[in-house]
């Protein structure tokens, strides 16, 4: 299928939009720029009526299963949220977390998102889910100590010879889950399994204050120092969080591929404060952003996490000048794409991910800067189409590649299992 997205505003790295055209054939840009450009004959044409074509948001740090939780425990500190999630997670099987993961997809798609960065079990539901649905996404088991840690390492196992590669939209990291729930031998077991399968490491870093006093108490330094002396941050890492970091800690992560995955609202609403984004990214670091589970967030709504994001490194800095809209846009976008070694972007040869944004509304009246329009006005309810890999996958208010009522018969039937 080869489609022309005609009439359309480019958003460009800049922040600003210029009028052009978008042909995407199979799963890539064919072409994008003015129309007096185009040479290509596309089968289907659709009008974007001057609406804002960007590059598709990616949300870096997920645990899509947990949208199951969403709303079942509110104003709990990390650590006893953590106690009554884990006792409900017991009961999950792959069926549950497949129609999660089918419920999450939309939930993404419908605000803009084409890739996401999970953690979680039952990882085979997943990747059925991401197959079955046309989203993109990179997966992995999470790893801990406790219980029967080699099962998990087998299914870590699993999950890259099944599906690493899988239709060119899965891959997968390895994912131990905390200095809190990884011992140093599941750390080190991690770290050789990433060597071996040659990917990058996922794993939730300095979160709360408790964290790392429960850190320095077991070994005497930080999260980041342990990662650091066990080798861990050789390999590209995605960090969760990095809210309670020292200037030595960046320090460190300044020396390594490295990308922190920035949750503001998850940070915000557990309590834990406020990641130092500004000092990460002025010592060169990677960051981008995710919305952690729908069970602590309670949305997954990348969008929200960009607007976040822009207002609270203003805030903390009292700095007006701090992360502006373009950024905070860049962070959702082409910094996830380098965490996550996509060909991201709206430029020829990159995948067709990309989002069309409807700007005939009085949010995007005058109409005088894209980015802060993006940003700061507009919300995930003026995406109009979100297409993955050449495929929309949502399309005014609708799912192409989704039933709907088979997810929310689905849901409703698991729900009543699980809060009877
Ligand atoms: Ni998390």
């Amino acid at each position: 299928m080869s489609i022309l997205f005609d009439n359309a505003h480019l958003l460009q790295q800049d922040g600003t939009a210029i009028p052009s055209v978008v042909a995407v054939e199979g799963t890539a840009i064919r072409y994008a720029g003015p129309k007096s450009g185009l040479t290509l004959r596309m089968r289907k044409t659709i009008d974007c009526k001057g609406g804002i074509i960007m590059p598709g948001l990616v949300n870096a740090h997920t645990h899509l299963g947990m949208t199951l939780f969403r709303g079942f425990c509110n104003h709990l500190p990390l650590e006893e949220w953590l106690q009554k999630v884990w006792a409900l997670e017991d009961l999950l099987t792959e069926d549950d977390v497949y129609w999660a993961t089918m419920l999450s997809i939309m939930e993404m798609t419908a605000a803009g998102a084409t890739c996401f960065l999970d953690m979680y079990f039952h990882m085979e539901g997943v990747a059925r889910a991401v197959a079955d649905s046309g989203m993109r996404g990179v997966l992995s088991r999470g790893l801990q100590s406790l219980g029967a840690p080699g099962n998990r390492v087998q299914e870590a196992r699993a999950l890259y010879a099944d599906w690493h590669g899988a239709g060119g939209r899965i891959t997968t990291m390895v994912g131990p889950h905390s200095v809190y729930t990884c011992d140093e031998d599941m750390l080190k077991q991690s770290i050789a399994l990433a060597d071996e399968m040659d990917v990058g490491l996922h794993i939730h870093l300095c979160e709360s204050r408790q964290e790392v006093a429960d850190c320095q108490k077991a070994y005497s330094c930080s999260p980041i120092e342990l990662c650091e002396k066990l080798g861990l941050f050789e390999r590209p890492v995605v960090i969760g969080h990095g809210v309670e970091l020292t200037e030595a800690d960046m320090d460190i992560l300044a020396q390594h591929p490295v990308t922190v995955a920035h949750c503001p609202g998850s940070n915000l609403k557990l309590g834990n404060g406020i990641a130092p984004v500004a000092a990460l990214q002025q010592r060169g670091i990677n960051v981008a952003l995710g919305t952690d589970s729908a069970a602590s967030n309670n949305n997954l709504n990348v969008w929200e996490e960009m607007h976040l994001a822009s207002l609270l490194q203003k805030y903390t800095a009292r700095d007006a000048g701090a992360l502006p809209a373009a950024q905070a846009l860049e962070m959702a976008t082409f910094n996830s794409y380098q965490a996550l070694n996509i060909d991201g972007g709206l430029s020829e040869g990159n995948v067709a991910d990309l989002v069309l944004v409807r700007t005939d509304k009085p949010v995007f009246m005058p109409g005088l800067d894209a980015a802060a329009d993006l940003v700061y006005a507009a919300g995930c309810g003026d995406v109009a189409i979100t297409m993955v890999a050449g495929r929309i996958v949502y399309d005014h208010g609708q799912w192409p590649t989704i039933d709907i009522e088979e997810v929310s018969r689905n849901i409703e039937r698991i729900a009543a299992r699980l809060f009877p």
